[in-house]
């Protein structure tokens, strides 16, 4: 059980009559690559959205590090560790690759930083030791040779990698992406799950959805199945792709 970092008990979220996500269990612990697949419409966004704080859920309990965390708000589970990166990145294009890094780590602590405009050397301080972490993340996504480019100019991949490291800045203790490596090129797309193993040994989970299989299986040590808002499998990835059921939910059983 301490293992747990993140528990899901009985989630439930539904829009009007959709029931995006239905008593939805699982867990996931620390460190370590977690999946979860499922087809178009199956509920992962709503059910990443619920965990984030962004949902409300209308029924079951989210804990964090045995922290029940229902009902707080996405700057709060940032606080807790958990952070995020968008199915969609959002960056500043006009602004530079570190600057983007620097808004992702601002936004959070920019309450705090100017509680007290006296404060202005400490927030010097503090700024800069914002601009070397922010490099060295840079250095590790392997974007540090463009820190000075404006965003506009990255490649799509490129941006998901920048993205990745906004959400670095975060130090998260669990790192959810929604399809990181949709929309690129498949060398690339490996490149980015391999840099997640290597900072998932130093203990950062990362919860991922990822509609590219064969890249999230080669990677993942446990992945969830959900379909049609339910959890329907849970194991590891061999053991998913020899379950029958994982074949005819993506066919559509009807
Ligand atoms: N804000 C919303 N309002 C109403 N319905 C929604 C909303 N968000 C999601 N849904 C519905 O909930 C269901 C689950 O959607 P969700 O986006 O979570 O699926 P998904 O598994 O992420 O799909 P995809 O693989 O296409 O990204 C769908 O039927 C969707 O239309
Ligand atoms: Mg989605």
């Amino acid at each position: 059980m301490e293992d747990t970092l993140l528990r899901i008990e009985e989630i439930s979220k539904h829009f009007g009559g959709v029931y995006a996500v239905n008593e939805v269990n699982l867990n996931v612990d620390h460190g370590g690559i977690w999946g979860l697949v499922g087809p178009n419409g199956s509920g992962k966004s709503t059910l990443f959205n619920t965990i984030l704080g962004l949902h409300k859920p209308d029924h079951g309990d989210i804990y964090f590090e045995d922290k029940c965390v229902t009902n707080l708000a996405p700057h709060q589970m940032y606080d807790l560790g958990l952070a995020n990166a968008f199915q969609v990145p959002r960056l500043f294009y006009s602004m530079t690759v570190l600057d983007n890094m620097l808004v992702a780590a601002r936004r959070q602590q920019g309450d705090k930083l100017f509680n007290g405009l006296f404060l202005r050397r400490r927030w010097q301080e503090q700024e800069k030791g914002l601009i070397s972490e922010a490099l060295d993340i840079l250095d590790i996504v392997g974007l540090d040779e463009l820190s000075f480019t404006p965003a506009k100019e990255l490649s799509g991949g490129q941006r998901k990698l920048l993205e990745l490291g906004r959400g670095l800045m975060a130090k998260p203790k669990l790192l959810l992406l929604d399809e990181p490596a949709a929309g690129i090129n498949p060398v690339l797309g490996k490149r980015i799950f391999e840099k997640l193993r290597d900072l998932s040994k130093n203990g950062i989970a990362f919860f991922i959805v990822e509609h590219r299989l064969e890249l999230l299986f080669e990677f993942a040590s446990w992945v969830y199945v959900m379909d049609k808002g339910k959890l329907v499998l849970a194991g590891e990835p061999k053991t998913i792709t020899d379950n029958p059921l994982f074949y005819s939910i993506y066919l559509g059983d009807e």
